[in-house]
């Protein structure tokens, strides 16, 4: 039957890369009240700002998260970047895993601290106040010549304005200013580990899932950062993962597996049924997580083509 958004229709001729993504469809628990979705039974004895209540990630995406990373990735210490008041910090502690975080707001440290020890969890945590870019060129700078890596990145970078954009949030302008850009932040933390799992608003396009993954493949390939975002053209391209999270019928979040743990997460996930083409409209997250349950579907794999870049 014929696709009536034109989404299965061939890409136009100019577009060349064809880059590959498999979503994922978690439905998350209901929680009875707020509190409970942030933090689950033990959210009496968290704490944290009022301002960071829209930031925190819930428990169930957390516990999601951790559970993927627990799962696809090797053993070892994970860093969570930009950890605020520790939501994921707390759920990776509590799985077993040692974890270093770093926030630049000291009020979000304090009480990341506060919530580890109200989850029993603050001896295998680390946390550290201060800038994401100067803690890990600090970091860097000392593993890199002794090829030390953590098992994994959990990014969690602000949003800001850029959440609400009409259409679909645009990755170089995120951050409170608008002047953080996603592609910079992965380049930075590809430094530190293999595997990233960036955490995006449901309305991420589809095809910035993708940029993404491509940025990263093609400076592991140069070995050296780029200027903008670039789309390599290789054989092979790697296909990341995005798992949306859904509870009540409501999209709310996605994270976005790269590197070597998506590669693990593709090898376990069932062969897709149906391939589309999702070049045509500017497809968000959200929209083809509609998509997809509409059509009673979990997993899926969509197809983005790029134009090349000029030689
Ligand atoms: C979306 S919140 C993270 C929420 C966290 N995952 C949680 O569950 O509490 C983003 C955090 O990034 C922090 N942040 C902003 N700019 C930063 C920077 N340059 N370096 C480190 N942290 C930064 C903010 O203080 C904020 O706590």
């Amino acid at each position: 039957m014929p696709d009536p958004a034109g989404a299965d229709a061939p890409p136009p001729d100019r577009l060349e890369v064809v880059g590959k993504v498999a979503i994922v469809i978690r439905e998350c628990p209901h929680a009875n009240t707020a509190n409970e979705w942030l933090w689950g039974k033990v959210w009496r004895q968290v704490k944290y700002m009022a301002s960071m209540r829209k930031s925190v990630t819930p428990k169930y995406i957390a516990d999601a998260i951790t559970a993927a990373i627990c799962q696809f990735c090797p053993a070892g210490k994970v860093f969570d970047a930009f950890c605020g008041v520790g939501g994921q910090t707390v759920s990776l502690a509590a799985a077993g895993l040692k974890v270093w975080a770093i926030d630049i707001d000291q009020n979000n440290v304090n009480d990341a601290h506060h919530n580890a020890s109200a989850h029993g969890v603050l001896e295998r945590v680390r946390i550290a106040c201060g800038d994401f870019f100067d803690g890990v060129a600090r970091l860097a700078s000392k593993w890199q010549p002794i090829g030390k890596k953590f098992a994994a990145m959990h990014i969690d970078m602000p949003w800001g304005p850029a959440y609400a954009t009409e259409g679909a949030c645009p990755l170089d302008r995120m951050g409170a200013d608008g002047k953080l850009s996603a592609y910079e932040v992965l380049e930075v933390a590809s430094r530190l580990s293999d595997s990233l799992v960036f955490k995006g608003p449901r309305t991420m396009a589809i095809s910035d899932v993708v940029k993404l993954a491509y940025h990263l493949q093609s400076l592991k390939a140069k070995g050296a950062p780029q200027s903008e975002p670039e789309i390599p053209v290789q054989s092979e391209p790697e296909i990341p993962v995005a798992e949306a999270y859904v509870s009540r019928n409501k999209t709310h979040m996605v994270a976005v597996y790269m590197g070597e743990v998506a590669a693990n997460y593709m090898a376990t996930l069932p062969a897709p049924t149906t391939s589309r083409n999702l070049t045509r409209r500017l497809w968000t997250v959200e929209q083809c997580v509609d998509d997809m349950r509409r059509a009673g579907k979990a997993v899926g794999l969509g197809r983005v083509a790029f134009e090349p870049r000029a030689p």
